[in-house]
């Protein structure tokens, strides 16, 4: 077993890592960090755990720790779920100490020896890890893309073979993503807000490194434009995506490099057993029916037509975040990187 902790573990992203740590069968949770005003606190007593995920009672009484290297000593992976302002150095001081870092905060995400990593899209990737140390660094970062990216790429790996140039998405996102304070209940009922702040940059950015293609020790970027409006709507967990590619090829012929889908990686234990789920049904993928399919980690596609264009979905705090970063980390332990 990994002795493994997690960065900002009181938050939604944060205990959304608990949850899928605290029975996990390669890493052994020992550290949780926040914030000076949870720190020294029992975990139990500081999270405001939701209401609709059982408690792990085997996790509760850790202590919270302050957010430092210092809090680490016991670990060699660690988790990040930090405000992006705050990940920047705390995540660059853990990795300069020698620790493993999966991150799921957007601080590092672009940076050139950086991999932002699918496992299922660009697991080659990784190989930055060895560009980090050649720099002379004795642990390293691997980022997750944003919520939305991840939903969006994972649903464009079956049809990666296409010949498009340009991908228009338009996003409808849970309130979940925002984080436990972020969006006013009075705010969002009844109501669609039509900005996400950074969301469509880094969409348009962040897809662009992930499709790229590893070559002389650098991503290059991939050869297509992205354009995104996003949104956020009254639903809980699950974003999901309107998408237009402009594609010559046939429906049928993308249906089918859909339904034959086999994703690049197999036997980690956060994987599903279908990284994406076809719909033929007119009316699916709809959150409340389909975002826990997988355990949260699948992605759903439907009403595929011509143009090409279909409809995404998936759920933006598990496959869209901490389940993202759990697999990104199950993917450099199987790889030896650890
Ligand atoms: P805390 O609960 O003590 O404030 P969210 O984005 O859902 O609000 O979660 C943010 C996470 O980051 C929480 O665990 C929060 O801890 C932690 N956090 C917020 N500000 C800081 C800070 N200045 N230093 C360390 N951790 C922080």
């Amino acid at each position: 077993m990994i002795n493994v902790g997690v960065l900002g573990a009181t938050g939604a992203v944060g205990q959304r890592f608990v949850q899928l740590l605290a029975e996990h069968p390669w890493f052994n949770l020992t550290t949780l960090t926040a914030s000076e005003r949870s720190a020294g606190k029992k975990y139990r007593d500081v999270v405001k755990w939701r209401l609709d995920v059982p408690f792990p009672d085997n996790i509760g009484d850790i202590r919270v720790s302050p957010t430092n290297v210092a809090s680490l000593k016991e670990v060699d992976l660690v988790f990040s779920a930090l405000p992006a302002e705050i990940a920047k150095d705390v995540e660059t001081a853990c990795a300069n100490g020698g620790l493993a870092v999966c991150s799921n905060a957007s601080s590092h995400r672009m940076e050139p020896d950086i991999p932002l990593v699918v496992p299922e899209v660009n697991p080659d990737h990784l190989a930055l890890i060895d560009v980090q140390r050649d720099h002379g660094r004795d642990g390293f970062i691997v980022t997750n893309p944003n919520c939305s990216t991840i939903v969006m790429t994972l649903a464009l790996a079956p049809v990666r073979g296409c010949s498009f140039q340009k991908i228009h998405v338009a996003t409808m996102q849970a309130v979940s993503g925002a984080g436990f304070e972020g969006v006013p209940a009075m705010g969002i009922y009844d109501n669609v807000i039509p900005y996400i702040g950074q969301e469509e940059q880094k969409m348009e950015t962040e897809t662009i490194k992930i499709m790229g293609t590893f070559r002389n020790n650098a991503v290059q970027p991939a050869p297509f434009q992205v354009s995104a409006s996003c949104h956020r709507v009254p639903v809980l967990d699950g974003h999901t995506m309107a998408i237009w590619l402009d594609a010559r090829e046939p429906v049928e012929k993308v249906k089918e490099a859909f339904l034959r889908y086999k994703p690049p990686i197999e036997g980690l234990p956060t994987q599903p057993k279908e990284s994406v789920h076809f719909f033929d049904e007119p009316d699916r993928p709809q959150p409340r029916l389909d975002r826990n399919r997988g355990n949260g980690m699948t992605v759903s596609v439907g009403r595929l037509r011509e143009g090409i264009r279909f409809i995404a979905m998936g759920h933006n705090t598990i496959r869209g975040a901490a389940g993202a970063s759990v697999l990104n980390a199950e993917l450099i332990s199987s790889r030896k990187y650890l």
